[in-house]
Order: C-alpha cells, then structure tokens, then sequence
C-alpha cells in the first residue's frame, strides 16, 4: 500500500515538475496531487490501524494523516522524551502520513546510524529536500559508495596544512566583520546586536573564504551571491521536506539560484585552470580528486559539492556559535576561565591583558581545550540537527520489532543527550563534564569501519555516527573556537533584558526551521573591553 501511495504522489509531482515551464498545468497537477495525497493517506491510514504484534508501538493520535504533526513542529525534543517515557525507546509517530519511528538511546542510535543500506537509506529520507537545492550527480543523488568517494575528496582536502592555512584567515575574517559592526560606536558605549544574523555572516564569510577561496569569498561583498545563497538556502523550508517541486516563488527562486551558483563556480574552475592556481581550499582538492575507477568528478559535479558544503556547514556552525554566546552571556566565571586559559597556552602566563594576547595558530587552537568544552556542552544542549532520519528500503528488525518498509527511522541526538544517567543534572550548562573526554569527537576514516560503529553506541553524537557522518566536525570547531575566543578578547557581552518583563531574554530552540537556531528576539548586549595599559 505504502509503495502504491508513494508511486502515486510522486508520479503526480512529476509531472508537475515536468510542466513547471507552465503554471497553469503545473498548479493543476499540484492541486491532484495533494488531494491523491490526502485520499490515500487517509485510506491508508485507516487500513494500517490495526495492530501488528512484531511493529513497534503507535503514538496515540486522533486525526488520520496529520497524526502528532502538530505537537512534534512545536518542540520534537520534548514530544520525543514524553512519548520514551509512556512507549520506551522504540515506537512510531504519524507525521503528515508518514510513519517515523524513533529508535532512542544507545542501542537505538547504534541502530540508525549503522543500518545497512539495502535496509534503510538517507537518499530516500532526504532525496526530495537536498537534490534540488545541491544539484544534481552528488550526494544523494548518487549511489552511496559514489557519495563516500565524494566525502573522502572533501576529507582528504581539510589537511593539517589546510587547518593551518584556515586559522590565520578565519581571525581576518572575524577582526574585520567585529570591526565593521562597531564602525560607529564610541568607546565602550553598549550595542545591540541581532546574535544568530551576526553570527551567520561569520560563518558564511569564514566557511567561503577557507573552503572555497577568496573568490567566491569576495563573491559575497556583492548583493548577487548573498541573495543566490539566500535563495538557496530557502529551499530548506519545512515544506520541501513534503515537496520537491511546486510551482511557488520560492522554488522558482530556488531552481535559478542553482543554475546561477553553478554557474559561477564554474566560472572559477575554468579561470583557476587557465592560471594553474594552486590553494589550500577544498576547490583545490576537488578540482584534483579522482574516483577508483579513475574517473573524475564533472565541473557540474564538483559545483554541486560546493553548494552542498556551502549549505551543510552555514546554519549548524552559525547556530552553534550564537548559542555558545548566549550560555557565556550568563556566565561571566566561564568567559574569566577562557581568558585565561588563551594566556596561558599563548604567553604562559595567566593574566595577559586580552588585547596583548598573540595570534592564534592551530596549535594553540588545539591546546584551547576549555573552548573544546564550551563548544561541545553547546552542542550537547543545543544539538542542531535534533533529528536525524532514514527511510526504511526492506522489513528491518530492531530489537524486538520488525519496522516495515516505507517507515522512516529516526535517531535524535537532542533526547540523547538529556539522559540523566550519562549526563547527570542534564539540563544544567557544565563544560566541565567533558574534560578529558573525547566522545562525540571521533576520527572519522573512510575504511574506519570499526570506529565508526564503536561511536554510534553512544549517548553523545552532535556529529553523526557511521557513513553519514559529518566531515566538517574539525573545520567547525577550528571555526567556532576562532570566533569565540577572538570575542570574548575585544568585547564583553550579557543577555538583553526585556522591556516589558524586566527579565533576561535566553531564546527557546525555532523547531519550524530544519536547524535548531534560536528563536528571534534573539539580541546580546555588547560592548568593548576596557583596555587596560
Ligand atoms: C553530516 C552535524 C558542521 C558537512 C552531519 C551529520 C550531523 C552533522 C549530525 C549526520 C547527518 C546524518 O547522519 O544524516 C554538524 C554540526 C556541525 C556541522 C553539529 C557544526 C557544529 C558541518 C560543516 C560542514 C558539514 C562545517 C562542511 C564543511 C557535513 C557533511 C555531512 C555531514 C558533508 C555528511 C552527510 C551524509 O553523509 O549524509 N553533520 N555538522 N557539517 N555534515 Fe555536518
């Protein structure tokens, strides 16, 4: 049945997509699809209530096809860990007819993350969201092993050498946009400033200019590339998720900004080969990088993979620094201890006025391991990616249920790592807990099956586990420690305070956008550091 609705809905769309040049027919085929849609699902759904002893528990609901939609998009977090406590840690929800079911804990992420593909895959978890926004002959639209190469292409860039090449360009990055932002303010006179949109044009300004060269970098001081990216980006919304195609301004928009980008790292490629340009980014390594079977990945292809890394790394990394401020913002104690830890790992001693502290390097970067904390209690807080799924390709068995074919699984990193057991007083910010611990930071290798699979039986995975694993785990931290410390060296920053209340504003999580950000107001108040002579 399931496969019958999936065919149904998909042959409708594309066509849609085949008629998008014409509004009319396309805007026509939408509208039956969604009612194909609807008139199945709800069949289907009354078809499937009855019980299946080996299926695993169903999350109660009461109106057929919208299912727990609405209580999962206000907080999934919290649905999840209510719905673990009633079902334990395998059961199934309804999501505009889709039946997920949540694998949780350390057996449940082992699970998920480990699955072999023949029984569940990310391509068809993800397919209609990325493919269209990436482009076409990466990622998921490849077969797996192809996507691996791919992965490995890009690891195999991000060298030590690279690494090194990075920090000294990230601190540029970060100086000159912290300065442009206090172009006009007087002394230590307190600003406000909107956190997750400075921090995205951070990410953005460090991750283009690091991976894919002063080109596209520059690219970005023009309104076109920002707006493409912009576009681009829009085409994560939610209902993509549902849609890849529909004939609405955004995916229009969306369409064109990939030609577009396409277009302009083309252009590049083109320009770097007539100079023989060598660099250091990741540009560099794919424009070299050759398949086993010695075959090489196409311009189009390797446009693609930028566009994908360009997207992949913004809202995780941006949101991942607006929260690590926004937990520093009310605790002065901790920015203290990060002060000092930079002078001593850079002067050797421990109370180095801030603005006499040296250039950072990767070395010292990598000796800032209070930071290492701070970020990773961040992400065990505030996980950006707080669901991860796979659509279900054969009957699979997980403990003691068989989860059938066309179910999403879901592991949630977020439910994880709120487990009182492994993290006692969870809820609590203590970046001391992580000391001396390397978990959640695993090496990832192409052939490392085997430290892939240990690491997936844990209760601490911001990054993934297994072949899905993030390759941008080193560039982020080398990104998001760059940008903090420089910070907190030049500024002193606190949570504003609402005008009405009178109280602190620490933002709650956005769950209607696919990452985690903070939800708006979303303000810190900032000033300059005294500097002391
Ligand atoms: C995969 C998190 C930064 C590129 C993943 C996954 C997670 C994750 C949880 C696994 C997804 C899955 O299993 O379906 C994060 C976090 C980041 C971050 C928390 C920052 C704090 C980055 C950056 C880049 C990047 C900076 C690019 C430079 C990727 C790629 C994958 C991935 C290419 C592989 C997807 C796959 O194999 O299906 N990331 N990521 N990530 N990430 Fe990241």
């Amino acid at each position: 049945i399931d496969a019958a609705v999936s065919d149904a809905i998909n042959a409708v769309l594309a066509w849609a997509e085949a008629n998008k040049g014409n509004n009319l027919p396309a805007l026509a085929a939408s509208a039956a699809a969604l009612v194909v849609a609807a008139v199945f699902w709800t069949w289907f759904s009354s078809a499937s209530a009855t019980t299946d002893a080996t299926a695993p528990p169903m999350v109660k609901y009461s109106i057929p096809f919208l299912g727990n939609t609405i209580e999962y998009g206000i907080d999934p977090v919290k649905f999840m860990i209510k719905c673990q406590k009633i079902y334990g840690d395998t059961y199934t929800f309804l999501m505009l007819g889709r039946k997920m079911t949540v694998c949780l804990g350390a057996d449940g992420n082992n699970f998920m993350f480990n699955v072999k593909i023949k029984d569940a895959s990310a391509e068809g978890a993800y397919e209609t969201l990325t493919v269209p926004v990436f482009g076409s002959e990466v990622v998921y639209d490849v077969p797996n092993p192809i996507f691996m190469e791919q992965k490995k292409f890009v690891k195999d860039s991000l060298s030590t050498a690279a690494f090194k090449a990075y920090v000294p360009i990230i601190s540029g990055e970060v100086k000159g946009y912290l300065s442009s932002l206090f172009a006009n303010v007087k002394g230590e006179q307190e600003i406000e400033i909107e956190t997750f949109e400075a921090m995205s044009e951070l990410t953005i300004r460090t991750a283009s200019h690091c991976l894919m060269g002063k080109e596209i970098r520059d690219g970005f001081n023009t309104g076109k590339v920002t707006k493409l990216y912009h576009d681009l980006d829009a085409g994560f919304a939610p209902i993509n998720v549902f849609f890849r195609w529909l004939p609405l301004p955004s995916y229009f928009a969306r369409d064109n900004a990939n030609r577009e980008m396409t277009n302009f790292f083309k252009s590049i490629i083109k320009k770097r080969r007539a100079n023989n340009t060598e660099t250091l980014d990741v540009l560099n390594g794919l424009m070299k990088a050759e398949y086993k079977d010695g075959s090489r990945p196409s311009d189009d292809a390797i446009s693609h993979l930028m566009i994908a890394l360009l997207l992949g790394g913004q809202h995780t990394s941006s949101t991942t620094s607006s929260w690590m401020l926004f937990e520093l913002a009310r605790r002065p104690e901790v920015i203290a201890d990060l002060l000092k830890e930079q002078s001593m790992v850079l002067t050797g001693k421990p109370d180095t006025p801030a603005h006499l502290l040296p250039e950072l390097t990767l070395e010292s970067l990598k000796q800032l391991t209070l930071m290492d904390c701070v970020m990773k209690e961040t992400l065990r807080l505030h996980a950006p990616i707080h669901t991860i799924m796979r659509l279900v390709e054969n009957d699979v068995r997980h403990k003691d249920f068989v989860i059938p074919k066309g179910h999403f699984i879901c592991a949630a990193p977020q439910v994880s790592h709120l487990n009182e057991t492994r993290f006692p007083k969870a809820e609590r910010f203590d970046p001391v807990r992580h000391v001396g611990s390397d978990e959640g930071s695993g090496e990832w290798t192409i052939n490392g099956v085997d430290i892939a699979q240990k690491s997936a039986k844990s209760l601490f995975l911001p990054f993934g586990a297994g072949r899905h694993r993030c390759i941008g785990e080193q560039f982020a931290f080398i990104q998001n420690k760059t940008i903090i410390a420089l910070f907190i060296r030049e500024f002193s920053h606190r949570l504003s305070v609402d005008a009405k209340t009178g109280k602190e504003v620490f933002p709650v999580p956005d769950y209607t956008s696919l990452i985690a950000v903070p939800k708006a107001p979303r303000n810190l108040m900032v000033k300059r550091r005294s500097v002391v002579a």
